[in-house]
């Protein structure tokens, strides 16, 4: 962590709070990016109507609920199907193309949350034909999103937005052949999720998933610093094949990263990188 102003009480509250929760616990949130993790821990103090951060403390020790509701504050889901779908076209023309050469193929979703993305990626390897050889892992640490992906289920109010997403991602056929809709929600088709894995991992603290030839962290990166970042993109450098692709989100890169070299840039624009043989 980085040296702060002795004044700053509130950073010498949030840093003991941290070091509670990482002895506790085991999860080291003292490299995700500071100014959003403090607004939203003073958020938290305000909503709970606790005097100060060091309140807190005692909380997140002794009760497993809030401290349930510490982790859902650290974890933005924003998400939603074919999210950016100039990177969706281009995994499905470019990537999947490459992917047609395995017998057996491994995705890694890290950092799913409600679960759009991965039904977006089933979708469009059903269409191509490559489901059936697919297994998906869909991985987060915030167990409540996991549940909402595992069941697969998104308000009515959203579909119009998902349908014209997969059509402009290149959808073949109707978002509507891939969802049941009832009573104001869809649920996405069970033939969609037998080849997927939902688990809980932390890319803070759990171990690497091997073999696998694509994975996907879109905007789950920019809530670390650099020294995180670090350490997560070497998880993936481990996790990958050779000439494994990794996306990530918009706003983030390798460029100044501590294995990005490992890496070739495959497509700039879309975030798009293929890993290298420097074993
Ligand atoms: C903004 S969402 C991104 C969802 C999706 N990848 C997308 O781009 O549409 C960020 C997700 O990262 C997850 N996340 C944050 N820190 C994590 C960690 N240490 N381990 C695993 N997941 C994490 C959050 O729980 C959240 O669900």
């Amino acid at each position: 962590m980085t040296k702060m102003d002795p004044l700053d009480k509130v950073g010498l509250e949030v840093r003991l709070l941290l070091e509670a929760i990482d002895s506790c616990y085991g999860y080291d949130f003292s490299h995700y990016a500071q100014g959003s993790l403090r607004r939203r821990i003073l958020n938290r103090v305000s909503l709970s109507d606790l005097a100060c951060v060091s309140a807190m403390i005692p909380k997140v020790l002794y009760e497993p609920a809030f401290f349930n509701l510490f982790l859902k504050d650290m974890s933005v889901t924003v998400t939603e199907m074919f999210r950016d779908i100039d990177v969706f076209k281009k995994i499905r023309h470019e990537v999947f193309t490459q992917l047609q050469t395995y017998s057996r193929v491994n995705i890694w979703h890290a950092g799913c949350a409600t679960g759009e993305e991965v039904y977006s990626m089933a979708i469009m390897l059903k269409e191509e034909g490559l489901l059936k050889r697919t297994r998906i892992y869909a991985t987060d640490f915030n167990n409540y999103a996991l549940d909402l992906a595992q069941k697969g289920i998104y308000s009515q109010d959203k579909l119009e937005l998902f349908s014209n997403s997969y059509l402009g991602a290149g959808g073949k056929a109707s978002f509507f052949d891939y969802c049941h809709v009832n009573h104001g929600s869809a649920k996405m088709l069970e033939s969609l999720k037998q080849n997927i894995t939902f688990a809980n991992h932390n890319l803070i603290k759990d171990q690497v998933f091997a073999e696998m030839h694509l994975i996907i962290c879109r905007n789950v990166l920019i809530y670390f610093d650099q020294t995180l970042q670090n350490k997560v993109i070497k998880l993936f450098r481990d996790a990958l094949v050779h000439k494994g692709f990794l996306v990530l989100g918009d706003k983030e890169s390798l460029q100044f990263n501590s294995v990005g070299s490992e890496f070739d840039e495959y497509d700039k624009s879309c975030k798009i990188y293929r890993r290298g043989s420097y074993d």
